[in-house]
């Protein structure tokens, strides 16, 4: 359940909300070309609610999403989801000051793309069940260099109160050694807008595994100061 938080002014939620993003959210966050995205094999992990991978198929790319939460029917899926951006929407409330409104407006609008994302993909989720995985990082089930561009929003820093430093490097590891071409990941903060304290640590131990690490600026802000794409290739 999202709770306030009044003495520590900031956004709350616990567990790991299934919620997700548009295709217009995730070209922003990552600095996509949409053009570069059709044709290509693409990875979102975790996918959550994003229509995302919907959009992409649409585009005649070739899309996967992963999720631990993938699995049981539409219904069920469209049950929590519904809970989810309820909690998510009602944790920005008293807290609205700590964000950056230039993209959304405001948190009606905001509540608006929460809600076509997640139509859109109960729709494919129930139309192409293939292109959802049920899977849990750091383990993939896919063979090295599967995938074009890796994509994973809004899980590893976002959740650093939960997750420990080994999960982010082992998940880190995973998602690039499924990556043929480029891993991005976004944002490189935490709830509070903090960035990732060992960020430098993870992409020292991705440059001797013999990647090339980048942080790139995107054309999105919404955490304050959240500006910035982690890009991990070869
Ligand atoms: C806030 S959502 C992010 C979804 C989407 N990427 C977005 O940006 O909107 C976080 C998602 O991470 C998923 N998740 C949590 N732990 C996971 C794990 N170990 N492996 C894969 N997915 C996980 C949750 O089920 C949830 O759907």
């Amino acid at each position: 359940m999202a709770d306030d938080d009044s003495a520590g002014d900031r956004y709350r939620i616990d567990d790991f909300a299934f919620i997700g993003r548009i295709f217009e959210e995730y070209r922003r966050m990552f600095d996509l070309d949409p053009d570069r995205v059709a044709g290509i094999r693409v990875l979102d992990c975790p996918g959550g609610a994003c229509s995302f991978i919907a959009e992409t198929a649409a585009r005649s790319g070739e899309a996967v999403a992963v999720d631990a939460l993938y699995g049981p029917p539409p219904d069920d899926l469209a049950t929590r989801c519904e809970r989810d951006v309820e909690r998510a929407v009602d944790a920005l409330s008293g807290v609205e000051h700590l964000y950056e409104w230039g993209y959304y407006g405001d948190v009606g609008t905001l509540e608006s793309h929460r809600r076509t994302a997640a139509e859109r993909f109960l729709a494919d989720y129930a139309d192409s069940p293939s292109r959802y995985v049920r899977a849990a990082l750091p383990d993939l089930p896919f063979p090295d260099d599967s995938f074009d561009l890796v994509l994973s929003a809004h899980l590893l820093f976002l959740y650093d109160d939960r997750l420990d430093h080994a999960f982010h490097r082992d998940a880190l590891r995973e998602l690039a050694r499924v990556a043929a071409g480029e891993l991005r990941v976004f944002p490189l903060v935490g709830f509070d807008a903090a960035e990732y304290g060992r960020l430098d640590d993870l992409r020292r131990t991705l440059e001797a595994d013999g990647y090339a690490t980048e942080r790139r600026p995107v054309p999105f802000e919404f955490q304050r100061g959240a500006t910035e794409t982690l890009v991990v290739s070869r």
